[in-house]
């Protein structure tokens, strides 16, 4: 089962979960970060900034991004490549020769999950995954459907994804139709997955997600087949959480030794 922490602000779990990867990169400098982007995220990397400018040290991290928009203008500023830059590279001080993203460039676009793949296999996965989870339950953007053995492919988003992520665009025509995203399976093979959720609105995904059946309805269900999964969320995401008294139990008496 995941562990479910929940916290009282988005701060206080970007911050938990940011001392975790500045230890990460203490013991490991080559550390390497599975980064997702869209809001929920961005505390922790504006908690991660702060670490940098205490004397945390990333420049020898990676970072593997979730997804990618297919068909945007090269450096159009909501490409994830062009997101990851200024939100992860640029704040954490990472070097951009080991930052990747999915190449949603349309030519050659048949091939770009396969080369995807093929990259974070040869340079050897992803230690800490950092998560996202859409109000259709999808991680990265595996829309209901999605395959848990899925690997890096172009998918189709669904309407209510592209509704929800409008508000980084001018308009909904503007959001692409199609994405390369890491598949489910791709996802299961980071060796720590951490699921964040703030807000009320994640909190019928994040019961789904945590508590109901394992199924390719909910993508997000796919956690529930890792063995080391950690949820960290504000009261508001946990809110239809069935068996939230005994998460925040284990929570309170959980021994020092066990990070997360
Ligand atoms: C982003 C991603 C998505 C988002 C999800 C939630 O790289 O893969 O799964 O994590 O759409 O988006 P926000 O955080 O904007 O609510």
């Amino acid at each position: 089962m995941a562990e479910v922490i929940v916290l009282d602000t988005k701060e206080a779990g970007a911050s938990l979960v940011a001392d975790h990867i500045a230890g990460l990169a203490r013991t490991n400098p080559a550390v390497t970060l599975g980064v997702a982007t869209g809001s929920t995220p961005l505390p922790v990397y504006a908690a991660l900034e702060e670490r940098a400018a205490n004397g945390a040290d990333f420049t020898q991290a990676a970072a593997f991004a979730l997804d990618e928009y297919v068909g945007l203008p090269d450096g159009h500023p909501e490409s994830y490549a062009a997101v990851v830059n200024r939100e992860v590279t640029q704040r954490l001080g990472l070097d951009t020769a080991r930052v990747h993203v999915p190449d949603g460039t349309l030519s050659g676009i048949e091939t770009a999950g396969e080369r995807y793949e093929r990259a974070l296999t040869e340079h050897g996965g992803v230690d800490l995954q950092l998560l996202g989870i859409g109000t259709t339950g999808h991680l990265g953007f595996n829309e209901p459907g999605s395959s848990f053995a899925s690997l890096t492919r172009v998918k189709t988003l669904t309407e209510r994804t592209r509704q929800d992520n409008a508000r980084f665009f001018d308009s909904l025509d503007q959001v692409p139709m199609h994405c390369v995203t890491q598949g489910l399976g791709t996802i299961l093979r980071a060796r720590h997955l951490v699921l964040l959720a703030f807000g009320e609105g994640k909190a019928g995904a994040i019961a789904q997600a945590v508590e109901g059946p394992v199924t390719a309805s909910m993508p997000g269900s796919a956690i529930q087949l890792h063995p080391h999964v950690t949820v960290v969320l504000d009261p508001a995401a946990a809110s239809a959480l069935q068996h939230r008294d005994y998460y925040r139990w284990a929570q309170d008496n959980k021994p020092a030794w066990q990070g997360i």
